[in-house]
């Protein structure tokens, strides 16, 4: 970043202070407020942090009002439809997209650390089978520091090389165990002789009593919710695997927190939300009656997979992932599938809404990927695991930039205290 000849003025209880303000490379300037507790005393105040940048990253930029979505300067649509996840993960991780010899080197790297500790097995027969997918999967990612014990200092670029690789080889076998273990149906080792997504989708639905053939089409269009999913700025998740990965945690217990993180219904757990609302909403008749209650300050209820804290335009990934419903339920010949139908019409008729238009809410990320996810066959509750898998890369991404900063310090925001001051205690019989 480039510090700004400019700098912002602030005048605070009489006094003024000139603080610094850096220019990106895009995006909207920062003012530099490090130093206002110790000059003036006060703190800034941003729930939420509407308005705050908690960090310098070269990795994702997103302009919410154009709808863009670059990963190391590569817009998603271009990559969605001329890269694969894997390839995205090594721009992810190393900045540049891979030459040839370096991409066949990392993607047998990956294919190499896809099986799971024989022991880690016995972490799922702990649970309940009606376990929720992420329960098991924030578990047992958390235990892969009790396992791989030779990838957790964070103060050794190799060891972070090995748990980066690691945690991104390993997810869909993870990911694809809490299925099986939920289903009853026993456990299918990954196969090196298949690409990252065919891997996921035969260790998901094969089972040992027959051969599985994995459909291209349909690996493909894993491929592309993964590629869809990866990394997204500073999101919820991100920021706790970063907070977390600023006390020195190791590196699995912070993507843990990630995943923890994911599963809110605000965050993650949308995709799921949104395809239980579709279901819900049942036909397009009933569209108008939710839309009513989404507009209405008194419902809690929300249009799940609409709106967007950064987006005020339509999500890039929202359009590529509407393209791939189209061609995956194409594929299957679902033409009428009845949540794909109320889908459709919801985001038209909300997109008619002055409400909706408004205040800028478009369909996001969450909107239709779960239509897509069902129609490979996953049931509503791995949808946010597929997340938490293809996000991996992102986090792990987020992690290994902040860990080699040397600005790198532990995170402890401050707080605006309406609490009660000093006061003497008082005893039981007094009270
Ligand atoms: C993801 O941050 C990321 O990058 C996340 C993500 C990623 O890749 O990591 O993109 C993934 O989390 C996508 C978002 C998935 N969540 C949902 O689809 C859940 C439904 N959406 C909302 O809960 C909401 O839009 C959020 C949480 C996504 C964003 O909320 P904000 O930015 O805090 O906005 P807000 O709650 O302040 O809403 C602004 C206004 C409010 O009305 P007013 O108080 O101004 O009158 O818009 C309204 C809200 O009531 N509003 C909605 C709405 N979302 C916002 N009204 C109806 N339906 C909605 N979905």
């Amino acid at each position: 970043m480039t510090e700004n000849k400019k700098s912002a003025t602030l005048n605070v209880h009489g006094k003024t202070y000139d603080l610094p303000i850096f220019s990106p490379t895009a995006g909207p300037d920062v003012i530099d407020i490090r130093k206002l507790y110790s000059d003036a005393g006060v703190f800034t105040y941003d729930p939420g942090f509407t308005s705050t940048a908690s960090c310098d990253s070269t990795i994702t930029y997103i302009d919410g009002d154009k709808g863009e979505l670059l990963h190391r300067g590569y817009p998603i649509d271009q990559l969605a439809s001329q890269s694969h996840f894997l390839e995205m993960c090594y721009l992810l991780l190393y900045g540049e997209l891979p030459k040839a010899g370096d991409l066949e080197k990392f993607e047998s790297t990956i294919t190499r650390h896809t099986m799971l500790h024989e022991q880690m097995q016995y972490f799922y027969r702990g649970f309940r089978r009606d376990a929720h997918p992420m329960a098991i999967m924030v578990g047992v990612v958390g235990a892969m520091s009790a396992f791989y014990h030779d990838s957790t200092d964070i103060h050794d670029p190799h060891q972070r090389e090995v748990a980066s690789h690691r945690l991104i080889a390993k997810m869909p076998t993870i990911a694809a165990w809490a299925y099986k273990y939920h289903i009853g149906q026993p456990f299918i080792y990954p196969r090196n002789d298949l690409d990252y997504a065919s891997n996921f989708l035969r260790m998901c639905f094969a089972v040992p009593a027959e051969e599985y053939e994995v459909n291209p089409i349909l690996s493909r269009a894993m491929d592309r919710i993964f590629m869809l999913q990866a990394d997204h700025e500073q999101n919820a998740s991100t920021s706790t695997v970063r907070l977390a990965s600023s006390s020195g945690a190791n590196p699995f217990a912070c993507i843990a927190a990630g995943i923890a993180c994911l599963w809110g219904p605000a965050h993650g757990g949308a995709n799921q939300a949104c395809l239980e609302m579709l279901e819900e909403i049942g036909s397009v008749d009933r569209i108008p009656e939710f839309i009513d209650r989404a507009k209405d300050k008194n419902d809690p209820f929300r249009l799940m997979g609409f709106g967007h804290r950064v987006y005020k335009n339509f999500d890039p990934r929202a359009t590529v992932m509407k393209q791939s419903a189209d061609e995956v339920l194409d594929l299957l010949g679902i033409e009428s599938n009845p949540k794909l139908q109320v889908a459709k019409a919801l985001e038209k008729q909300a997109l008619e809404d002055p409400y909706f238009a408004e205040k800028k809410l478009f369909p996001n990320v969450d909107f239709y990927s779960g239509i897509v996810m069902e129609a490979m066959g996953f049931p509503t509750s791995m949808f946010t695991p597929i997340f938490a898998l293809s996000r991996t890369v992102g986090w792990i991404s987020q992690w290994k930039e902040m860990i080699a900063d040397p600005q790198n310090k532990i995170g402890r925001p401050r707080q605006l205290y309406l609490g009660e001051t000093l006061r003497d205690y008082v005893d039981i019989e007094k009270r």
